[in-house]
């Protein structure tokens, strides 16, 4: 089984059951507060799993490339990934739809159906190593899936071959928003025959899809309510699948990842199966960077939010590299790799398109932390090792040693910490390097070190709760407002500067906007000015906010901007606001642009040759 058959295998078995196929969505959400990256299927949803029409119905099926950092410490053994693709089908509420006859949403009973007959009938994985969980109840929610039990169980599925479990929870993917009880598949990877009873702490069980019964709505710690929708979202891991289907055990097996590591051998001239927990690091991380870099909404390595993430994979790639003692620049010949290949470029123009970008950002980052690592390397060489004497066999009295000499001999926690701060050095590193120079780095420093990260670890969680908090939930009334007045900055920045302006990237939270655009120039202070009192007076001309659905043939013709990546064919959004702006977006909008209040543009900076950033808030009338 290949990747690309898999995938159309599950596209054309939902298709057949009536589902629309939609697009895969940007890696780095549009103007969406609540997370930095598509972390599931499930994720650009979010207003249509809340109740908002989708103008392609009901019953969805698509392939969502998706980034996850929460496991990266995990990444290294055979399973986890950063960068990965979902398969996932939806079901939006399980009433009719208003599209009509057929393609009306379903629930539990049907998704999970939909789930068995596909694995088994269309993968042809057997009955008998497939297995099941189900929600047991939890403090939130105390009742057990009483009726998704009997679902598998009118399947076939022996009661033993299912495992209730408190954590079978999924979501939400921001800290707010839709969620719900969840149902797994499981797939059995060992050797022997696989046991009666599902016991789901043996690990040659393999989950391969979730199915998730969204029926909540997370609005706070601890609070969920209802939700007046109740959907159905599916996620279905290729890369473990397609290991599962081709009876390896270890993902970095297959297709998706051979050829990477093929050209790593060939670098670091020595083989996968000496090192597999660094290569996998290095080909997961590289594999994630050059998808960040290729992405429609792309972001440069930087010190803070999605730049940091992208940051610190390269890094982490380069240092592993280092571990195998690669010498040389390595991380664009591998991203050249992906590049090239028949299935990932075909699956994603994108990064072909943006290759250039993707070459210089890489050569940018691993030049630079070269040069901090050097750095490193150079704040360890001023420490001073004692010297090691004769008294250790009794020979000789023990040396005096001073305060000052065993300082300068210690690597303390704090200076370890900075190397990991300032120079992006992991502990692991830090570790070897100290021992290399023959400094002391003991236990009493590792806690140092770890009580500095947690202090550091909390500062940050502070401020990412405070940058998070209001999700798309509670926070409409800004997101609605925000959304709107990045159209009109869009279309006055056309109508300043010229037509060359293309956006981006976009984003905002309850406080601003920030729009990335190609511009080759800083804007004058004039130009400012004027981009400024465009908006200010489209929204006093209370123009009425307008949606219609059409497809990209129509929306082109109809002369509409915005991104036009989604397949052909497919019904998109388009808002027009008076004749001045008509851009395709998923919404959600303000009804009229007078609700805006006054429109003012804090800051303009360069992000990237040729592309420049815009920060800009709403003052309220009030
Ligand atoms: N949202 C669920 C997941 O990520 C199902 O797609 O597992």
């Amino acid at each position: 089984m290949t990747a690309s058959k898999l995938k159309n295998k599950f596209l054309q078995f939902f298709q057949a059951n009536k589902h629309e196929i939609i697009s895969s969505a940007s890696l780095m959400p549009d103007n969406d507060p609540t997370v930095l990256f598509t972390t599931a299927g499930m994720h650009p949803l979010v207003p249509y799993l809340l109740g908002e029409k989708h103008p392609a119905g009901a019953r969805l099926a698509n392939v969502q490339k998706c980034l996850r950092t929460g496991d990266i410490d995990e990444v290294g053994d055979a399973s986890h990934h950063t960068f990965f693709e979902m398969l996932g089908n939806w079901s939006l509420g399980n009433s009719a739809s208003p599209d009509g006859v057929g393609k009306a949403g379903y629930f539990k009973k049907e998704a999970i159906e939909f789930a068995w007959k596909f694995v088994t009938k269309e993968l042809k994985l057997g009955p008998e190593k497939l297995a099941i969980t189900i929600f047991a109840g939890n403090n939130n929610i105390k009742d057990y899936d009483q009726e998704t039990e009997k679902c598998w169980l009118d399947l076939g599925i022996s009661a033993d071959r299912i495992a209730k479990l408190a954590d079978n929870w999924w979501g939400p993917a921001g800290q707010t928003g839709p969620c719900g009880p969840d149902t797994e598949i499981f797939y059995w990877t060992g050797a022997d025959k696989a046991p009666a009873i599902y016991d789901p702490k043996d690990d040659r069980w393999v989950e391969i899809w979730n199915l998730v019964i969204m029926e909540y709505n997370k609005i706070a710690d601890h609070k969920y309510i209802p939700l007046q929708q109740k959907n159905i979202d599916t996620g279905l891991g290729l890369e473990r699948t397609l290991a599962a289907l081709n009876g390896y055990d270890d993902n970095y097996q297959t297709e998706l990842f051979q050829p990477m590591i093929k050209k790593l051998e060939k670098i670091a001239d020595t083989k996968y199966e000496y090192f597999k927990k660094e290569f996998r690091i290095i080909v997961d991380h590289l594999r994630a960077a050059t998808f960040l870099l290729g992405d429609a909404n792309h972001v440069s390595p930087s010190n803070k939010g999605q730049g940091y993430v992208l940051r610190r994979l390269i890094r982490r790639a380069i240092i592993y590299g280092k571990k195998l003692r690669i010498e040389q620049n390595f991380c664009t010949e591998l991203a050249k790799v992906i590049i090239e290949d028949k299935y990932y470029s075909q699956s994603y123009p994108e990064i072909k398109e943006n290759k250039n970008f993707i070459f210089n950002e890489l050569n940018k980052e691993e030049a630079k932390f070269s040069k901090t690592s050097q750095d490193a390397l150079n704040k360890l060489a001023k420490k001073q090792p004692l010297e090691l004497h004769e008294y250790i066999d009794g020979k000789e009295p023990a040396p005096k040693v001073t305060e000052q000499e065993l300082k300068l001999a210690t690597l303390s926690g704090k200076e370890a910490f900075d190397l990991y701060q300032t120079n992006g050095l992991n502990i692991e590193l830090i570790k070897e390097e100290a021992k290399k120079f023959g400094l002391i780095f003991g236990p009493e420093q590792i806690k140092e070190f770890e009580a500095e990260f947690k202090k550091h670890q909390d500062l940050s969680r502070t401020a990412s709760a405070g940058m998070f908090k209001g999700g798309l939930a509670d926070d409409s009334e800004m997101s609605r407002k925000y959304h709107t007045a990045t159209h009109l900055l869009h279309q006055a920045l056309r109508k300043i500067l010229g037509e060359q302006v293309e956006q981006r990237g976009s984003n905002i939270n309850a406080e601003r906007m920030r729009f990335d655009f190609v511009h080759p120039q800083k804007m004058t202070a004039e130009e400012i000015q004027k981009v400024e009192n465009l908006v200010n007076q489209q929204i006093k001309k209370g123009l009425n906010v307008n949606c219609q659905e059409m497809t990209m043939a129509e929306a082109k013709e109809y002369g509409a901007i915005g991104f036009f990546t989604e397949k052909y064919g497919e019904k998109i959004k388009i808002y027009t606001m008076g004749d001045f702006s008509k851009e395709i977006c998923g919404g959600p909008h303000v009804a009229n642009t007078s609700e805006l209040g006054k429109f003012k543009i804090i800051k303009e900076e360069a992000v990237a040759a040729s592309i420049r950033r815009i920060k800009a808030i709403l003052i309220s009338n009030e």
